[in-house]
């Protein structure tokens, strides 16, 4: 009854951060992985459009259907000749540019109901060497409570009937190689505080806006609780949306000391899969 046709992997990623950390050089990390034939060049530059591109997981990577499977199971051997692929959108992540490509491709994901288009997850990309300078993490924390922003609207929209599965989000906490690199849970935790000082001022926007307009009427302040400080935990608790920050580095991927390369994200992915 169910031809096996070679139909398109219908397992979709965005992958999305500010400019220069790192996201196309990610992809082209994973398409060379994928297709070892084929020698792309290293060198990226600053994106102006998105890129889809279907890569494959490493066999040796569980996935969530298979997490139990042991080192010795035969299907390893089936998974190496015809491995899991998936699909990644890298998009541009200039200022200009993200707000009509990655936050609106993204509004788009998270509303479609087509299988093809499906969304299983999210990589924010993050430089954890440029964190330290305060604009470049106002930038980069304003970027992702945006999309959070995105995905919680989408959570509390799905009616409990029709339940929606949730889109989890990984905060690749990239260039661990660089000995001016902050470790993730640091990065966990200045984004964290910056997410917080951001929906802050706009509640209290909102509230001095309130007064004399309705502009602002479906606005919503992330994790609704303005009491408590914001924490992907809490995110996770009222919204159901679950946030990790995982270290790791495009640069000497594979290498122990650096996060393991990009390891730690490919197991990620596995488990969205
Ligand atoms: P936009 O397209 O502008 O959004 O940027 P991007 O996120 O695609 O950044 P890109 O992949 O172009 O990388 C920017 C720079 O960071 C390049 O020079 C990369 O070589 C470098 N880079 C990426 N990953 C790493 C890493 O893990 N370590 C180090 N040291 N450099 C990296
Ligand atoms: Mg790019």
């Amino acid at each position: 009854f169910f031809q096996a046709v070679a139909s398109p992997p219908s397992s979709n990623f965005l992958l999305l951060g500010p400019s220069g950390s790192g996201k196309t050089a990610f992809t082209t990390l994973l398409e060379a992985k994928s297709s070892p034939a084929s020698k792309k060049s290293q060198t990226t530059h600053t994106s102006q459009r998105s890129t889809l591109v279907t890569v494959n997981l490493p066999p040796d990577v569980p996935t969530a259907s298979n997490r139990y499977r042991s080192v010795n199971d035969p299907s390893l051997k089936e998974a190496a000749r015809n491995p899991i692929k998936y699909r990644v959108r890298d998009t541009p992540g200039h200022g200009k540019l993200r707000v009509s490509q990655g936050l609106s491709e993204l509004q788009a994901m998270a509303q479609s109901k087509d299988i093809k288009t499906r969304l299983r997850g999210i990589v924010f990309m993050v430089d954890t060497a440029a964190l330290v300078d305060e604009v470049t993490l106002r930038d980069t924390a304003t970027y992702l409570h945006d999309v959070l922003l995105v995905l919680q609207k989408r959570a509390k929209n799905g009616s409990s009937s029709k339940r929606t599965t949730e889109i989890p989000v990984l905060v690749a906490a990239n260039k661990q190689d660089l000995f001016t690199a902050l470790p993730p849970g640091s990065v966990k935790e200045k984004l964290e505080a910056e997410i917080d000082r951001i929906r802050k001022s706009k509640n209290k926007g909102l509230l001095d806006a309130s007064a004399d307009s309705t502009m602002y009427d479906d606005e919503e302040i992330l994790g609704n609780d303005d009491q408590e400080a914001f924490s992907f935990k809490l995110l996770e608790h009222e919204v159901g949306v679950k946030v990790e920050v995982v270290g790791g580095a495009v640069k000497g991927d594979s290498q122990e000391e650096y996060g393991s390369g990009v390891r730690r994200w490919e197991e990620w992915v596995g488990m969205c899969l």
